[in-house]
């Protein structure tokens, strides 16, 4: 009868102790969420960043998350004082804005901010996420229209092939900034997720892109991501020019050693073109109009 009892409360006491257990997990991965950084735009984006978000893993508290290094920092960060006109840096989602921010820390010592406030990017190198005005160097936005664009003085649009960015951001929706996607999430309801995917995200590319560069009425310099892989060197200088702040020598080289940093995914490639023949023809043409538009307003560094 003893042992009968004894057994019970074992059973009950170790059933609350996992009960317990559970809900620590909840409430840290609950906490650890980031922001999905793209609030205006379409409801369709949302729709793709609420399915997105749904447990893949079953539990959410289970979810494997890679643990990142630490950034090594050139010199310590710090806030512009007195603080300057508010510089943006535009761009689309997947475009390579976090590496260039990273850049921009590293060869100025100099915070960069955001109008979002992603938790992960918070904490692992870039602490002023969420400071939007001038006591930082730029602030990022993936926002297009009036509201988005009136804070702003200056602007750093920052384009990346259609392709390589709505990739980048299928990659980052379900594998975080450093992770990927799972190949057979571009089968997911056979192909129509990852095909309705890209068109809306086509769609809010040139949307954005352009927005930015027909309406925004203040000095614009427009960056293609592709050549601030190829010559990190140069285009870097080109940003720092147009944001007009003096350029340690020393920093800046340390910046351009240092310049893979850990926020830059590795190329991974898939065993199959994930892009339809229909899908590259869209792409090509809402390419087209974006560039078109960036050679007849503004005049790009030489690519
Ligand atoms: C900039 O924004 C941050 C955070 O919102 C705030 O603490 C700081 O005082 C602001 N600085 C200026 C100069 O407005
Ligand atoms: C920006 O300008 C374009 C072309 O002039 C116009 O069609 C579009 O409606 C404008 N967009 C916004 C959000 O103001
Ligand atoms: C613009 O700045 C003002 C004053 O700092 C702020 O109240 C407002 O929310 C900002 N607007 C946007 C769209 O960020």
């Amino acid at each position: 009868m003893l042992f009968r009892r004894v057994r019970f409360w074992t059973v009950i006491f170790l059933l609350i102790v996992y009960v317990i257990g559970i809900l620590i997990l909840t409430v840290l991965s609950l906490h650890d969420t980031r922001g999905t950084g793209y609030k205006s735009g379409s409801s369709v984006q949302s729709r793709f960043i609420s399915k997105s978000k749904s447990f893949e893993y079953g539990l959410p508290g289970f979810k494997p998350r890679l643990r990142r290094p630490k950034v090594n920092w050139c010199t310590d960060l710090k806030y512009i004082h007195p603080p300057r006109p508010t510089v943006a840096l535009a761009s689309f989602p997947g475009s390579g804005n976090t590496w260039l921010r990273y850049l921009l820390q590293q060869a100025t010592g100099y915070h960069t901010g955001s109008v979002y406030k992603d938790y992960g990017l918070r904490k692992n190198g870039f602490p002023a996420e969420s400071v939007a005005n001038g006591s930082v160097l730029v602030v990022k936005t993936h926002e297009w229209g009036p509201r988005a664009r009136c804070n702003f003085s200056k602007a750093i649009l920052l384009v990346r092939t259609p392709a390589a960015a709505i990739q980048a951001e299928f990659n980052r929706q379900s594998g975080g900034h450093v992770g990927f996607a799972a190949p057979d999430r571009y089968k997911r309801l056979r192909g129509r997720y990852w095909q309705d995917f890209v068109a809306s995200q086509l769609r809010g590319w040139q949307t954005m892109n352009l927005d930015w560069l027909y309406n925004f009425t203040g000095p614009t310099h427009v960056i293609f991501y592709e050549q601030l892989v190829s010559s990190t060197e140069h285009t870097l200088r080109t940003v720092l020019d147009f944001i007009d702040v003096p350029v340690d020598a020393k920093l800046f080289e340390c910046a351009i050693q240092r310049k893979q940093g850990i926020y830059r995914r590795q190329k991974r490639a898939l065993n199959f073109d994930p892009f339809t023949e229909g899908m590259k023809a869209s792409l090509k043409r809402g390419e087209k109009r974006v560039l078109d538009a960036i050679y007849s307003v503004a005049a790009p560094t030489a690519r």
